[in-house]
């Protein structure tokens, strides 16, 4: 391990040192999210010091001018950014006249958790003013799974040596920018600073975007227990407002602060009623109170543990590593509201926008459709439904027409909104995953009906794009597609890269069969559907057509699939005779050398392996392992979990278990020296996946339910479930046996090492 930073916990993260280089990164580590809203860990005191402020809602964002230097017929107008939310966290704290600010303070007995169990973030330290004075301070924060809208603080300060004043100003503040503004902008105009009575909000509105969110704050005290009231001076400001509280205390009292806090925003709510919905929210959160909110809080998140836990017995920094992974997901995406999905980095930083990448469907899918409920998948799978239209409008800026969708690599709302020109016109595989996530669906779920009613259109418009973006090459004789980047980004501008025409020729097939059988099973949908979409019956044979004929680049020599064309050009030298002075190559070489050499970012043609493992022999898939893995650079956080999942299945344990090192402890011990910029949210369900597909075996094509577990000689034993069609399994594995137990009322058929077996209600089966 790299890192050993974070103290090794089974269910909690916990630093206890106080360094103020890795402040940044903590507030990434530690940062907290309901789905609705998150927030980075940033001190609610002020700090002067280095640190990434960082509050966002779910689907609020601002479409920024790009920066490109060179202006591409068919770039999108805008890079989409998560915006930086209103401050609902911020406390100035005086003592006897004088800040509280960590970094000019004399810090002691530092001590942060985050608790990933009951979903609360603790801090506690002892710090010493330049005016001798010593306080200690315990703050605990929450963002309430059950009040999505509300966020609490508990903050108290105890005088260590002396007796004197404490002045407390709670406040909001809209009057933030974004890291990333390409001009030093605000994003937010403020439509109203107003105190009511002991509550404070602030009206703002997103330029551009037209999101408005009124912010509101209502605080109460106690001291040594018993709830005080204070006089209160109002700091009101044009774009933040702070209540002043002054309390003459006695060294060894204890004053708290309940700080409560909303969000009500547009999306949910008509303008004209936003600050009075946040009133009532704010009061009836003060009713429930501080206490009753954290209870209510682990029991929500007992709820989801119930079903979501890996547990890995032997290996506490194993066991960290993955219940952060699935504390992080559950924190990012709840599953309720269509209209969001998980951003690459969540609500834990501004990188990528916050947008939606193809992370969503080749990754996140099988997370949320094991741990929670089919309607949390069938939602992601539905924003994608509702945003078809604005795909088929992306398809027709770069010239493919008659209903073709090209689904954006990055997106708020439907629309294209990355620039980079290798990506948006090019990383056109992401197409194939929106299908491939609705077969995966379909297949885990038997919920058929989502095809006739949803998926076929997404289906028969993707197939339009691949039919009009492929060309038929006479010196082949077959289908080709031209001019395209492969996950693999360290090449642009290839020529059939595998994964791509694959993926394609996989679509066009599964198109074909699926409104074959739609006509035959859903007439009504059928009709339905070709009167929507306008379809003709010759388009089928078309798709047909091209599938049949689809090129796939291939070497005799090797008997291998070739990433692209010329690949086999390059001088393939092992990624271990690189010197690791040289890596990360993205940091260490030039571009063009980068796109030069044989160095591949991240799983590509195994990308498509492992997405159809069904389609290939053991001997098949270990051949091309061979060749690539040795060569990938794993570059993006997406990659090890892919090559960690087939090692498993190759029966390689120690690079299985190398892999999964990488992928599941990327954030915590801070593998990339990037995690200050927030952390690897649509990998986590990599590492996941990492575990219940890689070394559990779990395998869900032909609407079977298979395992092949094992596990790493490293660990005792691991355990896991999922909701498999409404049934909850359970899976166990030690290093001598494994063990299935169906906890639910309904029989379930699985198999076992190609080995069927039927686990009734409430039994086990032992292997
Ligand atoms: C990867 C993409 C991914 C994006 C967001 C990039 O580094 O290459 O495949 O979609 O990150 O996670």
């Amino acid at each position: 391990m790299k890192n050993n930073y974070i103290i090794p916990d089974e269910w909690s993260i916990i630093e206890n040192t106080f360094d103020k280089q890795k402040v940044t990164a903590s507030e990434s580590i530690f940062s907290i999210g309901n789905g609705y809203m998150g927030q980075r860990a940033n001190f609610e005191e002020d700090y002067s010091g280095d640190s990434l402020q960082g509050s966002y809602i779910g689907g609020i964002y601002y479409p920024d001018k790009t920066r490109v230097g060179w202006w591409k017929n068919g770039y999108p107008e805008y890079f989409a950014k998560v915006l930086n939310a209103p401050n609902w966290i911020g406390i100035h704290i005086k003592i006897n006249g004088e800040i509280l600010d960590l970094n000019t303070t004399d810090v002691k007995d530092f001590y942060r958790e985050l608790n990933m169990k009951e979903a609360w973030l603790k801090r506690s330290f002892t710090a010493v003013l330049s005016n001798g004075n010593a306080v200690q301070i315990e703050s605990l924060r929450l963002l309430s799974m059950q009040h999505k809208e509300v966020g609490a603080i508990r903050y108290s300060i105890k005088p260590l040596n002396f007796s004197g004043q404490i002045e407390i100003s709670p406040y909001i503040d809209s009057g933030i920018k974004n890291q990333d503004a390409n001009y030093d902008e605000y994003f937010w105009k403020i439509l109203k600073v107003q105190e009511v009575e002991d509550e404070a909000f602030i009206l703002s509105e997103t330029l551009k975007t037209g999101f408005v969110v009124c912010t509101g704050m209502k605080n109460k005290f106690s001291l040594n227990g018993e709830e005080v009231s204070a006089e209160k001076h109002v700091e009101k400001l044009e774009k933040s407002i702070a209540f002043q509280y002054k309390f003459e205390v006695k060294q060894g009292d204890e004053l708290t602060l309940f700080k409560y806090a909303t969000y009500m925003q547009s999306m949910n709510y008509p303008v004209e009623e936003l600050c009075q919905v946040a009133r009532n929210t704010l009061q009836n959160a003060t009713k429930i109170g501080f206490d009753r909110l954290l209870e209510l809080q682990k029991e929500s998140w007992q709820k989801i543990w119930e079903t979501a836990d890996i547990q890995i017995e032997g290996d506490v920094k194993a066991q960290q590593g993955i219940r952060f992974n699935i504390f992080q997901l559950n924190q990012t995406y709840t599953g309720e509201d269509a209209r969001l999905n998980i951003g690459p980095k969540g609500f834990t930083g501004e990188k990528y926008g916050g947008s939606t990448y193809w992370d969503t469907e080749a990754y996140c899918i099988p997370f949320y459709m094991a741990t929670k409920n089919k309607k949390v998948a069938k939602n992601l799978l539905l924003y994608r439904y509702h945003q078809l239209d604005k795909a088929i409008e992306n398809a027709e800026k770069l010239g493919i027409k008659n209903g073709a969708a090209l689904y954006p690599m990055v997106t708020m709302n439907g629309e294209e909104c990355h620039n980079e020109w290798e990506i948006t016109f090019e990383e056109i595989h992401r197409n194939g995953s929106m299908v491939y996530a609705i077969y995966n669906y379909v297949n885990y779920t038997k919920d058929y009906e989502y095809i006739p009613q949803y998926g076929m259109e997404v289906i028969l418009s993707i197939a339009r794009f691949w039919v009009q973006r492929a060309n038929f090459s006479n010196d082949k004789n077959k289908y080709v597609i031209l001019g395209v980047t492969g996950p693999n980004e360290y090449e642009n501008n290839v020529n059939n890269n595998w994964y791509t025409n694959y993926l394609a020729q996989w679509n066009l097939n599964f198109a074909v069969e699926n409104i074959n059988y739609i006509k035959k099973k859903y007439p009504e949908d059928f009709k339905r559907i070709v009167k929507k979409r306008n379809l003709k019956e010759s388009e089928i044979g078309q798709w047909k057509t091209v599938a049949d004929q689809m090129y796939l680049p291939y070497t005799d020599k090797l008997d291998l699939f070739l990433q692209q064309d010329g690949f086999l050009d390059k001088e393939i030298i092992p990624v271990s005779q690189l010197p690791a002075s040289e890596r990360p190559i993205n940091q260490k070489w030039s571009w063009d050398r980068i796109l030069r050499s044989c160095y591949i970012k991240q799983a590509d043609v195994l990308q498509g392996m492992f997405f159809f493992e069904n389609h290939f022999d053991d001997k098949t898939l270990e051949k091309h392992f061979d060749f690539y893995e040795p060569i990938t650079v794993h570059e993006s956080s997406l990659s090890p979990c892919v090559h960690s999942i087939i090692a498993s299945k190759l029966d390689k344990p120690d690079k299985a278990y190398e892999m999964y090192l990488r992928t599941s402890r990327l954030d915590l011990d801070d593998y990339n020296h990037e995690v200050d910029e927030g952390l690897h949210i649509t990998s986590m369900a990599g590492t996941w996946m990492s575990i219940v597909q890689g070394f559990g075996g779990l395998r869900n094509f032909d609407y079977k339910l298979s395992f092949a577990p094992k596990i790493p000689k490293e660990w005792k034993a691991y355990s896991y479930k999922i909701n498999y069609r409404g049934a909850i399994l359970q899976v166990y594995k030690s290093q001598t046996e494994a063990k299935f137990t169906n906890l639910s009322d309904v029989s379930v058929q699985i198999e076992v090492f190609d080995k069927t077996y039927v686990l009734e209600p409430q039994k086990m089966v032992r292997i």
